[in-house]
């Protein structure tokens, strides 16, 4: 007989009262069990009229405060950011048989927070960075090799590649959790947590 937290779901979803100390558990596991990007979701955005795109993006960053990525600040997902800050993230762990979703409001971190993390990426990843226009129409591949070796020539040492200011990273401050994992007979266990106007969480069970 498998261990059940207070609520009856399996130990894995313990007694926590803050959503963000159990993505640290469920992650620090999937970072484990995962073959790669454990740090892989789906963001999901919609634009003004309120239609939705999705996307894989990397999370890089998470703290009591929010859940980061980094992206061009003109790309598609930036443009539906940027009228309807509302968003929803969800990772998926195959390995692992679990999934969380996650919804709020995202805003752009500070530029210190960008440059900070813009510091740690590759030579490649930060001069792609200024030569991919991202989501606008390429006339061809050639066109962006031309411009990665214009910004090669113009940024030569590798240690002193400023951060475009088209390029950031955007924090979503969760309102909504939803903790899954997959159980026989589609009999699969939810555990969804809302954020209260006290800013304490509430905890909920959600049939499957
Ligand atoms: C596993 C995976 C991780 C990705 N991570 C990022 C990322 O962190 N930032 C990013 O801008 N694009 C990332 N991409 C590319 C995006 O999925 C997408 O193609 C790109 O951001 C343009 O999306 P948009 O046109 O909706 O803005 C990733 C793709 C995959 C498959």
């Amino acid at each position: 007989m498998n261990q059940k937290n207070s609520l009856g779901l399996d130990i894995c979803f313990g007694n926590l009262e803050n959503p963000i100390d159990l993505f640290k558990e469920w992650f620090n596991k999937a970072k484990n069990t995962e073959i790669n990007d454990p740090n892989a979701l789906a963001l999901s955005t919609a634009d003004e009229k309120g239609i939705p795109s999705v996307r894989m993006v990397l999370l890089k960053d998470y703290n009591q405060s929010g859940f980061v990525f980094y992206t061009n600040i003109d790309s598609k997902k930036s443009k539906d950011i940027k009228v309807n800050p509302n968003a929803s993230m969800c990772f998926h762990w195959k390995s692992l048989l679990r999934q969380i979703r996650i919804t709020g409001e995202i805003s752009k971190v500070s530029d210190k927070v960008a440059d900070d993390y813009y510091k740690t990426r590759d030579y490649g990843s930060r001069i792609g960075a200024w030569a991919s226009k991202q989501s606008t129409i390429l006339k061809s591949r050639d066109e962006l090799y031309n411009l990665i070796e214009k910004y090669k020539k113009k940024y030569p040492d590798e240690d002193n590649v400023p951060r475009p200011e088209y390029w950031s990273g955007w924090n979503l401050n969760p309102k909504e959790f939803e903790f899954w994992l997959g159980k026989e007979n589609r009999i699969h266990q939810r555990l969804k947590y809302t954020k209260l106007n006290n800013g304490n969480w509430g905890k909920t069970l959600l049939s499957p």
